[in-house]
Order: structure tokens, then C-alpha cells, then sequence
């Protein structure tokens, strides 16, 4: 029989992070498929009318308009940064103290290099999450800079004309266009790890971190939220205190 936890159920994670998360992995995900396809075409073979078979069209399209619709995301993610709570705060996104340092290594030496296994707990992402969202985030404004430059000689509108300074930057478009490639694997290879992690997690430590990203909370043991306070990492200055507060659980067996 397992021993009784004092759990508190804390709000973490507030409706516009909620959103951006989804809503940049279903972007992600549509633009990897669709980049995927127009950098290898397959060649259907069909005896219809040529201008029956407009589906390469459709899948530019698709590209181009998810693209519109992740950076728009990535912007309000941006100014959340600055409006929400602690846990969505720029500043810890910049994980640069001794304390934070130490938690990357310790992180590590869980996740990566199995010299441990005491769990590292937060309420928010543990520092080597954060400094890795910081990463996919400027990979984020990389392919939003490469795509629009090489979206730009093909659309009417001004906003993608913006970039065109882009292209010289890497000598042709050619050579951009390699670089836009390479960074979607980039992304593939950060959606394999991160969605094993946040499984192990959610399983090995049973905080709920998979459905805190759909409805905000998260579960920790008093003990632990008042020792992951005291390590002066949680407590960034903070605009407004915790919109909802605590509740206590105290699940059974
Ligand atoms: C089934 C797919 C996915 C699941 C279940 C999932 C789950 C999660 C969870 C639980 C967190 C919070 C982890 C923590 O507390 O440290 C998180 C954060 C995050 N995930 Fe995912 N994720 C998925 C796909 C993706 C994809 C495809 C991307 C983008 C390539 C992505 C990007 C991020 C980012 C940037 C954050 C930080 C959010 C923020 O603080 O604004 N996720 N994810």
C-alpha cells in the first residue's frame, strides 16, 4: 500500500498558454506534412484534366496559410510572456542563475544520463525544459524569417516582401531553401523527445504535467511546492498573484 500525500492542486498554466501550445504543435505539424510534400512531390499519375489535379496548389496553400496562423500564435505566446502569470514569464525562459544552472544538470542527470533518479519537481517547466522551449521559440522566428523570404517572389502581398533581404543573407535561395528544410527536421526531432519526456514525466512522477497543458493545473506535495519556493526559482516577480487559489487533496491509499 502506497503511503498518503498532502497534494496540492495548483494553477499553473493559464488559457493563453493552453491555447498556443495546441495550437503551434497542430501548426507544426501541418506545416511539417505540407513542407515535407513540396519539397518531395510525389508524382501522381492521373488521366484527368490538368486543371482537376490542383492539389500541389492546395498544399502550398495550406503551408503558407499555417504559417500566418503560427507566427500570429507565437506573437501572442510572446506578449503572454509578459502579461501572464510566473510560469509563462519571459524571464524564466532565461534559465541563467547558479540555482537554474544547477537544476539543468540535475535535469540531466535524470532524463539524460541516468546517474539519478530523484525526480526534479516544479510547478512550472524545470529549467532545462524552459531552456529548450527557448530554443524551438528562436527556431520558431528562424523558419518564420527563411519561409516568408522564400515565400516572398511568389505572393502579391507585402508582408512576406519583408524578408526579402533574407535571401542574400545566405548567398541564394537555393541555399535558404536547404535551411528552412534542415530546420524541419529540427523541429521533428524536438516533437519525438518532447513527447517521450512529458509521457515519462507525466507517468514516473504523477503530477499530471499532459493534462495540466489542457486544463492548468498540476499536482504537488505541499512539502515539495514550499521547498521548490524556497529555492527562490518559482517566486519571479510576479504581476498578480496566483488567480486561483490552492485547493487541497488528499487522495487515499
Ligand atoms: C501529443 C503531442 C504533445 C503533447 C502531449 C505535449 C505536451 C506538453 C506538455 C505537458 C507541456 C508542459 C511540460 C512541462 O511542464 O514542462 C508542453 C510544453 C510545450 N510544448 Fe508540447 N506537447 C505536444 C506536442 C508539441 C509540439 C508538436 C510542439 C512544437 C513543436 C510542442 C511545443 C511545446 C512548447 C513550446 C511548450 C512550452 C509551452 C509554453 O510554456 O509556452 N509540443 N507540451
Amino acid at each position: 500500500m502506497s503511503a498518503s500525500h498532502d497534494y496540492q492542486r495548483v494553477y499553473v498554466w493559464e488559457q493563453p498558454v493552453r491555447w498556443f501550445h495546441w495550437i503551434n504543435a497542430l501548426a507544426i505539424t501541418v506545416l511539417g506534412v505540407t513542407g515535407y510534400l513540396i519539397a518531395h512531390p510525389p508524382a501522381f499519375m492521373i488521366s484527368r484534366e490538368a486543371s482537376f489535379s490542383y492539389w500541389f496548389g492546395t498544399v502550398r496553400f495550406v503551408h503558407f496559410t499555417t504559417a500566418y496562423v503560427l507566427m500570429v500564435n507565437f506573437v501572442v505566446r510572446l506578449y503572454w510572456s509578459f502579461a501572464g502569470n510566473k510560469y509563462a514569464n519571459w524571464r524564466s525562459f532565461f534559465p541563467l542563475t547558479r540555482a537554474q544552472l544547477r537544476q539543468i544538470w540535475d535535469v540531466l542527470k535524470v532524463d539524460i544520463l541516468q546517474f539519478s533518479n530523484k525526480p526534479v519537481e516544479t510547478l512550472g517547466h524545470n529549467s532545462m525544459a524552459y531552456f529548450t522551449y527557448t530554443a524551438t521559440g528562436l527556431l520558431t522566428i528562424f523558419q518564420i524569417v527563411t519561409g516568408f523570404a522564400l515565400y516572398a517572389p511568389t505572393s502579391a502581398a507585402w508582408f512576406p516582401h519583408l524578408f526579402t533581404w533574407v535571401v542574400p543573407l545566405f548567398g541564394s535561395e537555393y541555399t535558404l531553401r536547404i535551411f528552412h528544410y534542415a530546420a524541419m527536421w529540427l523541429f521533428a526531432l524536438f516533437t519525438i523527445i518532447h513527447v517521450y519526456l512529458v509521457f515519462y514525466h507525466d507517468y514516473v512522477e504523477g503530477h499530471g504535467v499532459i493534462s495540466s497543458m489542457v486544463g492548468g493545473w498540476k499536482f504537488l506535495e505541499k512539502d515539495q511546492i514550499e521547498a521548490e519556493q524556497a529555492t527562490g526559482m518559482s517566486p519571479l516577480p510576479s504581476r498578480k498573484p496566483d488567480p486561483k487559489p490552492a485547493a487541497k487533496l488528499k487522495p487515499s491509499g
